[in-house]
């Protein structure tokens, strides 16, 4: 990417790592837009659920995503003019978006969406599992997060107790390691830490000062590259 290449902040990791808030402290930061791919895989698993495909379906998933119309501005959540927000992070989604965001094909449309997104947007800090190995390889800045599995277990189940959903504490330890295996586990670009990028550990730190260490670093690297 050229010095003239609009600014991105890539920030993966596993669910409960806390990416998507140190995503939002970041982008409020440095005053760039924030995109939340998750959300993205999200609402064309929503849009298979409804549309009665089988998840494990490859061509019949492609479908739906080449279909379906997925806009995020300002925090909400829309598919075909639909506002998910809420519906994308119940159970059921939760528990079929692996294996739809597992197809190749379904990543390469995704994909070309968010890199459009970011470039329309002029830059933005964004979310997911694959941004720093296969999104935006170039990105100014790759993080990848992580937390012990205690804390993301905890984080995860207050998520859910702030939503209304409360599930026991076994479960969704076990729905979420069943998750991330199959997110670290896949062909099609795996959830991975990139060769270059700043693994921070967020157990013990406050979201504030990991917010701080990554516009640190980010004013760093875009300096160095002017
Ligand atoms: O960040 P999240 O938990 O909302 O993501 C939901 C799912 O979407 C995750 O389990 C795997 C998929 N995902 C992906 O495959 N690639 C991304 N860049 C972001 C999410």
């Amino acid at each position: 990417m050229s010095e003239t290449s609009p600014r991105v902040v890539a920030i993966d990791g596993p669910s409960g790592s806390g990416k998507s808030t140190v995503a939002r402290g970041v982008a409020q930061a440095l005053d760039l837009p924030v995109l939340d791919t998750g959300a993205i895989y999200r609402s064309v698993t929503l849009a298979v659920l409804e549309s009665g495909v089988d998840p494990d379906d490859p061509k019949g998933c492609a479908e739906v995503a080449e279909q379906a119309r997925v806009e995020l501005e300002d925090g909400s959540v829309a598919l075909d003019g639909r506002d998910v927000s809420g519906p994308i992070r119940g159970p059921e989604v939760t528990a079929a978006v692996s294996a739809v965001s597992a197809h190749p094909r379904v990543r390469e449309v995704l994909v070309a969406r968010q890199r459009a997104w970011v470039y329309r947007h002029g830059g933005g800090v964004v979310e997911g599992r694959d941004i720093g190995t296969v999104v935006f390889p170039h990105a100014t800045l790759k993080v990848f997060v992580t937390a012990s599995d205690e804390e993301r277990a905890r984080r995860r189940r207050l998520d859910e107790e702030a939503a209304g959903r409360e599930g026991a504490v076994e479960e969704v330890q076990v729905s979420m390691a069943r998750r991330d295996a199959l997110d670290a586990g896949r062909t099609a670009s795996p959830t991975a830490v990139a060769d270059d990028a700043v693994v921070i550990d967020t157990t013990d730190r406050s979201v504030e000062e990991v917010v701080e260490e990554i516009v640190g670093r980010v004013q760093r690297a875009a300096a160095e590259r002017a």
